[in-house]
């Protein structure tokens, strides 16, 4: 059965949202046909760590004239770089995990009560997937499934102001970190500040948990398979455990190393339509262990519906023709909806604007 997208009342009978942990316990099954990727790629060649900016240095004085084209070559060949000194209080990051571990163990009768439909709230595993599916348990917060909306299901006697206030700090503080970013990675281009940075807004941005629970057969599986974020810029935060990879040049994959208190920035789809292929969203995937669950949160920054996405004059010359046809956000959902409507693979946005 095709999975609608405008119709979340399908979720339950569609949709398996069962917690991954206890489909396993108590038996000596082996993982279930539908998470076995036959075709999986082989194991990483290597462990990287990324670039890394102090993002201090890169908003002024003499440093950030050398480090700026240094950001705008870790965009360029990595799609990934990794930022510390940004301000985001690490006791806050070690509550938001607190808040993310309570949450993922936490019974499934009890996760299943925030599971409000598509990309919202708790999601088991993913149906738009049906007869495969990533080892992923999946918590996001929008405008309509906020914290307090998740924890008024999930704790109705008191709510869970820890946990509400955690997710909604971090997110006041990641919307501020992505305008500084944008910001950075304009003038990494030789663009005006501002060229990327006035096209979003804090309503529409949302956060998600993705929790990896320990995987049986960890060889067979992908927490998530290879893909690129469709959004601008991703910000993720993840534990010490490792799992994330991403595509290298050589078309090999490289383990990229946890480093505590940094942020993981990635270039999704539509930032690498809006630089006309300067930078580049590269694909990644998240990788499982035996023994031990893992948990990341992350930012999609997603830009106004309406603003058209098109490179700057800056970034086209007879040598760089525009590679990309004009489209907005907007576009872009309103065709994915209906691909997905249509039970054919969601698109990516880069196809989306492919001329
Ligand atoms: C994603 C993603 C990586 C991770 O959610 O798009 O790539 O490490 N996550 O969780
Ligand atoms: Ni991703």
């Amino acid at each position: 059965m095709a999975l609608s997208v405008a119709n979340p009342s399908d979720f339950s009978t569609t949709w398996n949202t069962g917690d991954l942990a206890s489909l396993l316990k108590g038996t000596d099954r082996p993982l279930p046909e539908r998470f076995i990727y036959p075709e999986r790629e082989g194991a990483a060649s290597c462990e990287a760590t990324l670039p890394t900016f102090d993002l201090s240095l890169l908003e002024c004085g003499e440093e950030k004239k050398k480090l700026l084209p240094l950001v705008a070559e870790a965009c360029a060949e990595w799609g990934f770089f990794q930022v510390v000194g940004h301000g985001v209080p690490k006791e806050l990051l070690a509550e938001v995990m607190e808040a993310g571990y309570g949450f993922f163990s936490l019974p499934s009768h009890l996760k299943e009560k925030a599971a409000f439909g598509r990309t919202q709230g708790y999601e088991g595993t993913f149906a738009e997937h049906k007869s495969r599916a990533p080892w992923l348990e999946a918590l996001t917060f929008t405008a309509s499934s906020s914290a307090e909306h998740v924890a008024s299901k999930v704790w109705p006697e008191h709510g869970n102001p820890a946990f509400c206030n955690a997710i909604n700090t971090v997110n006041r503080s990641f919307v501020d970190l992505t305008r500084r970013i944008t910001i950075i990675l304009a003038e990494s281009l030789g663009l005006g500040h501002d060229t990327f940075s006035c096209h979003f807004l804090s309503k529409k941005q949302s956060v998600r948990f993705n929790y990896y629970p320990p995987c049986p057969q960890p060889e067979m599986a992908y927490g998530v398979p290879a893909h690129t974020d469709p959004n601008c810029i991703t910000i993720l935060f993840q534990d010490e455990v490792g799992g994330l990879e991403i595509r290298a040049k050589d078309d090999t994959w490289v383990a990229v190393k946890p480093q505590s208190e940094a942020l993981v920035i990635n270039i999704g789809d539509s930032l690498e339509v809006w630089t006309n292929r300067k930078f580049r969203s590269v694909q990644h995937r998240v990788v499982l262990k035996k023994t031990q669950g893992r948990l990341s949160f992350g930012m999609f920054l997603v830009p106004n519906e309406v603003t058209v996405i098109e490179p700057p004059a800056h970034l086209i010359d007879k040598a760089h023709p525009p590679q990309f046809k004009p489209v907005t956000w907007e576009d872009y959902i309103d065709f994915m909806k209906a691909a997905l409507m249509k039970g054919e693979p969601r698109p990516s946005f880069k196809d989306f604007a492919s001329m």
